[in-house]
Formats: structure tokens, C-alpha cells, sequence
């Protein structure tokens, strides 16, 4: 067996030899000023009412501003103008944002945390302008209302097939709040995202360190009533977006409140994916997808957890693990930087991905870009370029 710091010495020449010198930074750049182009397009054919979600036989599919992901196309113009200092992309980023400002009038369930973060909150870290951080404040009152201390943590859903349902995806949620208590001395926001996050460790995580999707809680007793998926294979199953919303918030916790537990948490998620990515870099939509449905990829998932590896990759203290996290990055991003994702300038509607899955099973955005791939794999291209 090789000794550890062979081992470590060797996994680091690597990373020096495949990341960082064999071609990556270059597929960065390239991939920065696309998205620039690829923004001004997809911007172009929007009205005020309406941010993109995807791309289906030649057409752009559009939501109205309270659907979950209206902040991501915000979002990644502002990512696209951080690559690429464009003022361009920067102008559409304000334009963007902009229309999401006055959060009660698109607020309707736990994502109001992607809604603003990537909009509103993104525009702060750029601007400094007040009148982001009002929308940022906003939001964190009215995600905390849904808290509720008998199970707690934060209710996902109002729909009335659950008692209290909980999504993995929910973990996403909680930087608002950690973000908001450290800006407006609201320490109780805090209290609630470590409940959360640590009510999350104990019932949403198998033996395996795979997450389910959903967890329904009783409202007045706190117990669990059944834990389950919705846009998975199984209830058994593990759904890649799923796992993906784990890795990333965990390790954003962790970042977060400095809470080790939450690095532990992040570690043994990144364990079980690991191995599995080896093989497939951008992975299937389920991992536990049937032979006839696991050629599907789910590049959104891939993006999420690019993204997430190169930030666990700087905060975890095991080397080794660092220097895999980071390789897996990279060989994540080098597969989602050639041509088989990227799109080419001006194709698909000015989505930057090809080849992701919304709802496999209810045959919803199966195998088309979706803006929350695109918002990730920007991400994924910032951290790693910031490193
Ligand atoms: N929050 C829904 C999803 O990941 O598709």
C-alpha cells in the first residue's frame, strides 16, 4: 500500500499536472465569455414579468417571477460579469435584479433562499448597495416565519398531500439566514438554520450517507411521518440533484458557522459521491436509476457539485480528500467546458448548458439546459479561478 504522504505528494503533482497547466484555465476563460454572449442573448428575450427556466424544441420556456428559480438567471449574469468584467452582462445583472426587489410579491415557499441569494444577494457582494441588502432582510423575515420549534426546522411546502414536508434542497435556504443574522444582529436566524441543518442530519441521511429527498414531519409532534422522493427514481433511491443540494450545504454550513459537525457531514457525502463520479464526472440523474433510464445525464446536478468540491476542497483538513474534491472538480468541469455541454455562441436560446434533467419521471425537462445548471457552472468556474 502506498504510505500517506506519497500518496498526498502524488495526488498534489496531479492536481498541479491535470488541473490547473493541462488546460482548464484556458476552457475557463472561454466558457466565461460565452456566458457573457449566451447572457445578452437569453436577456434579450425577456419581458419584466418573466425569467428563463429552459429550452424545449427550439423554443425559450419562461416562469413568472415566483417560480423557485427566478433568481438564478440574475444570478448568473452577475457571475458572468465577475468571469468576465463585462458591463454589458453587469447592466442586464442589475435590470434582472431589479425586478426582484419587492420580495413579498413573489414569495410563496422556502425558496425565497435561491430567489434573493442569487439575485439580490449576489448584486450586494458587487454594489454595496443598500437596497439589496432591504430585499436580503426581507426575505430572511419571511423564511424564518416558516420555522416551526415543535419539529424544528423550516417547512418547504404548503401543499396540502404533506403534514410538514422538508426537501434536501431546503439545506440551500439556510445561507440566507446565516447571511442575514450576521448583517442585522439577528442571532435567533442563525439558531434556526443550525436546527435545521442538524435535524437534517439526523432524519434525512442513510446508513450509506445518501440523503432521501423528502421528509414529512408531524407539526405538533415533531416525529417523523415518512421519509420519501418526489423528483427521484425511488424512495430508496439517490436522486443526484438531491445529493448534490447535500454536498453543497453542508459544506456552505460548515463555511458558515465553523460548527465541525457540519465539515463531517459534508466529508461523508463527498465520500459516497467520490467514488461514484469517478467513473461518470457529470452524473446520471438517479444513481440508482434502472439500466434503461441511466444513460440521462443530470448536468445541473454535476454543476452543484463542482461547485461545492472546490469549496470543500479548501476547507476540509484532510489532505488527501482536498486533493480528490478538487480533482473531481476539475474533471467535472473540464467535461461540462467541451462541446458535449457547452453551448455554442448564440445556440439554444442562450442557455450556457445542454444535458440536464428537471423530472425524469414525470417526463419534465428531461435532457435540456435549465437555468440553475447554468447559474452552479458559473459558480463552479468562480471559485475554482479564485482558489
Ligand atoms: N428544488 C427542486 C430541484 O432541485 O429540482
Amino acid at each position: 500500500m502506498m504510505n500517506n504522504t506519497l500518496f498526498i505528494a502524488l495526488a498534489g503533482l496531479c492536481v498541479l499536472s491535470c488541473g490547473r497547466t493541462s488546460g482548464l484555465d484556458d476552457m475557463i476563460d472561454a466558457a466565461a465569455e460565452l456566458s457573457a454572449e449566451q447572457c445578452l442573448v437569453l436577456g434579450g428575450s425577456l419581458d419584466d414579468v418573466t425569467m428563463p427556466k429552459t429550452y424545449v424544441d427550439g423554443k425559450i420556456v419562461t416562469s413568472n417571477l415566483k417560480w423557485w428559480c427566478s433568481g438564478f438567471f440574475p444570478g448568473t449574469c452577475w457571475y458572468s460579469y465577475m468571469l468576465t468584467g463585462r458591463q454589458d452582462v453587469r447592466e442586464l445583472a442589475c435590470e434582472r435584479t431589479a425586478l426582484l426587489l419587492d420580495v413579498d410579491s413573489f414569495y410563496t415557499h422556502h425558496d425565497i433562499g435561491f430567489q434573493v441569494m442569487c439575485s439580490s444577494g449576489l448584486a450586494y457582494r458587487n454594489t454595496g448597495e443598500e437596497k439589496y441588502l432591504d430585499a436580503v432582510r426581507r426575505a430572511a423575515e419571511l423564511l424564518a416565519s416558516r420555522y416551526n420549534p415543535v419539529t424544528g426546522v423550516i417547512c418547504s411546502w404548503d401543499f396540502p398531500e404533506y403534514s410538514y414536508p422538508v426537501i434536501i434542497d431546503n439545506m440551500m435556504n439556510l445561507e440566507l439566514l446565516t447571511f442575514a443574522a450576521r448583517q442585522f444582529g439577528m442571532p435567533q436566524w442563525k439558531d434556526i438554520a443550525v436546527s435545521h441543518a442538524d435535524r437534517t442530519i439526523e432524519n434525512h441521511f442513510r446508513e450509506d450517507d445518501s440523503t432521501c429527498h423528502l421528509v414529512d414531519y408531524d407539526s405538533e409532534t415533531g416525529k417523523v411521518l415518512r421519509k420519501m422522493t418526489v423528483q427521484g427514481y425511488s424512495d430508496d433511491s439517490a436522486w443526484s440533484r438531491g445529493q448534490s443540494w447535500a454536498l453543497y450545504g453542508y459544506t456552505m454550513m460548515y463555511r458558515e458557522t465553523g460548527l465541525e459537525r457540519y465539515l463531517a457531514q459534508a466529508e461523508k457525502v463527498a465520500e459516497y459521491l467520490l467514488p461514484l463520479l469517478a467513473e461518470r464526472p457529470v452524473p446520471a440523474w438517479d444513481f440508482d436509476a434502472p439500466e434503461d433510464m441511466v444513460s440521462q445525464d443530470d448536468a445541473s446536478a454535476g454543476a452543484v457539485m463542482a461547485s461545492a468540491f472546490v469549496e470543500l476542497s479548501t476547507l476540509t483538513a484532510d489532505e488527501e480528500l482536498s486533493h480528490r474534491c478538487l480533482a473531481q472538480a476539475e474533471a467535472t468541469l473540464k467535461a461540462l467546458c467541451g462541446s458535449e455541454y457547452l453551448a455554442a455562441k448564440g445556440e439554444i436560446g442562450g442557455f450556457i448548458l445542454k444535458h440536464s434533467t428537471g423530472f425524469y419521471m414525470k417526463g419534465s425537462e428531461v435532457d435540456v439546459p435549465l437555468t440553475y445548471a447554468d447559474y452552479y457552472f458559473l459558480e463552479a468556474l468562480y471559485r475554482y479561478r479564485h482558489l
